[in-house]
């Protein structure tokens, strides 16, 4: 791991453990407080993980940390584990302020075939813990459980005619990704870095409490940790991380942007609804899709050759840049991306053809429902794994179908085709953005979310 002194947190942690951003080894260790924020510090202390990271970040301040527990009554929660909106904070236009710190486990079954009764009430029990002892939302805790299509050829049984979850696979021509073939994963989401980093740990069996709340079960016998991937959101967090390759050295990811590519996201008008995506019928009912890609950033000529209108063009729509109607990152637009307002989707091929560039959104946008709906909830967020800038493309979503069809419409072939606009230059952000990894897993309702059978029966 690549500039870890011998006090840096995550020292006693090795295989599987991605490393932290360089900035992770710029500090003297834990104690230091010198030139590293306690932002970029948490940040890097969740790209680390492992015990000695959580007692870092806690002797840095976390130790202060007031969390409330969760309900006693567990079943006050609600039966979608995608859920999260009613719980979390909401910006000055009625945005959902996105959790800031994530991990993701991958995690494979540890037993042989079929998951036996006893492991699935292990898992339940486990879950039910992290539960009570975290309230949902910002502060507190949000974690949702997936199951790969993998994960359910273990069965005889096909899953359900209502259940949309295909293979993972390469979804354009100019991308060749590892497929991700992993049981099952964990998203684990929090604006405390101590909070993620401590719920892993209660989770993994590496901890006997949860914020002060004893675990009663843990997954240790049940699942062995595959991957873990990391990662964070929210103003302030990539200007402090982006000493990280794929980005210039000059230091361009200004202090309000949400993201490394400088402008906000999941504008309320351009996220499905949670009604939206959950699965209506069958034994999944409640349930919904996830997709998750791991995406490698190369923002080199994004803020060294593009120019602000340019990024804005290709970001959103070029009658955005024109027009100028974005400030700094974008909050002045409000709750939408105002791509109807613009007429911008409508006009793609339009301006793939007279303007020369296509912009992300517009083309995204296309994907949509009859009534204007767009088809997936978009809870992404970057990262600095591997040492590099990237994204970690978590969407929900009905069907993977849904899916498929919206990143056709980002892909923007038919307009390339048309146009002078190249397969992926001038194309939105698909020039600056690389998928490695792609991934389907199935979000059962909480009932069913340990080890669920394909057809379970009720
Ligand atoms: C590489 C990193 C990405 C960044 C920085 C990014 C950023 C953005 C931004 C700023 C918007 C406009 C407004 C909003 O979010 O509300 C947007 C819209 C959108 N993006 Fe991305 N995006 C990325 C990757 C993707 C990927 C991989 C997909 C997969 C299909 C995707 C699908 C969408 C959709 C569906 C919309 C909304 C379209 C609508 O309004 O109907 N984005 N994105």
């Amino acid at each position: 791991m690549e500039n870890t002194g011998p006090s840096e947190p995550g020292e006693s942690e090795s295989g599987g453990r991605t490393s932290g951003a360089r900035d992770a080894g710029r500090s003297g260790g834990p104690g230091d407080e010198r030139g590293i924020s306690r932002r970029q510090f948490a940040k890097a202390a969740v790209a680390i993980g492992g015990a000695s990271a959580l007692s870092a970040c806690l002797s840095r301040g976390g130790d202060d940390l007031d969390v409330a527990t969760g309900p006693d009554d567990l079943s006050t929660l609600p039966s979608r584990q995608h859920a999260w909106d009613e719980y979390l904070n909401r910006d000055d236009h009625g945005n959902v302020v996105a959790p800031r710190h994530r991990v993701l486990l991958l995690l494979n079954y540890a037993g042989e075939g079929t998951p036996s009764d006893e492991d699935r009430e292990t898992a339940e029990s486990a879950f039910r813990s992290l539960e009570r002892a975290y309230e949902r939302g910002n502060d507190g805790l949000l974690f949702t459980v997936g199951y790969s299509p993998s994960y359910f050829e273990r069965f005889d049984d096909d899953l359900p005619e209502s259940v949309d979850l295909q293979d993972p696979r390469a979804l354009a021509p100019f991308e060749d990704p590892e497929l991700d073939r992993q049981d099952a994963v964990v998203h684990l989401a929090s604006d405390h870095a101590e909070v993620v980093l401590a719920a892993e740990q209660a989770l993994l069996g590496e901890q006997a409490t949860a914020n002060g709340v004893e675990m009663d079960a843990d997954l240790s016998g049940v699942f062995e940790r595959a991957e873990r991937r990391t990662g964070f959101i929210g103003e302030g967090l990539p200007a402090e991380n982006q000493d990280v390759d794929g980005i210039p050295d000059s230091g361009p990811v200004s202090e309000d942007a949400p993201l490394y590519m400088g402008f906000k996201s999941g504008f309320q008008k351009n996220q499905a609804s949670e009604d939206r995506v959950t699965i209506r019928d069958g034994p999944f009912a409640g349930g919904t899709t996830h997709q998750l890609s791991k995406i490698r950033l190369n923002l080199e000529q994004w803020y060294e050759q593009d120019s602000r209108s340019q990024r804005v063009g290709k970001m959103f729509c070029p009658v955005h840049a024109e027009e100028d109607l974005v400030e700094g990152a974008g909050d002045n637009l409000g709750d939408s991306a105002q791509m109807e307002q613009k007429g911008c989707p409508a006009h793609a091929e339009d301006h793939a053809r007279t303007k020369g560039m296509v912009g992300h959104s517009q083309k995204s946008a296309r994907a949509r429902d009859d009534d204007g709906s767009p088809l997936m909830i978009r809870r992404d967020f970057d990262s600095t794994d591997d040492g590099r800038a990237g994204l970690h493309f978590v969407s929900l979503q009905r069907t993977i179908s849904d899916f498929v069809d919206t990143r056709d419409a980002m892909n923007g072939e038919d307009l390339a085709e048309r146009s002078a606009v190249g397969q992926t230059n001038n194309n939105g952000i698909l020039q600056y953005m690389e998928v490695l990894r792609r991934g389907n897993f199935l979000l059962p309702p909480r009932e069913k979310r340990s080890l669920p059978t394909p057809k379970p029966k009720n």
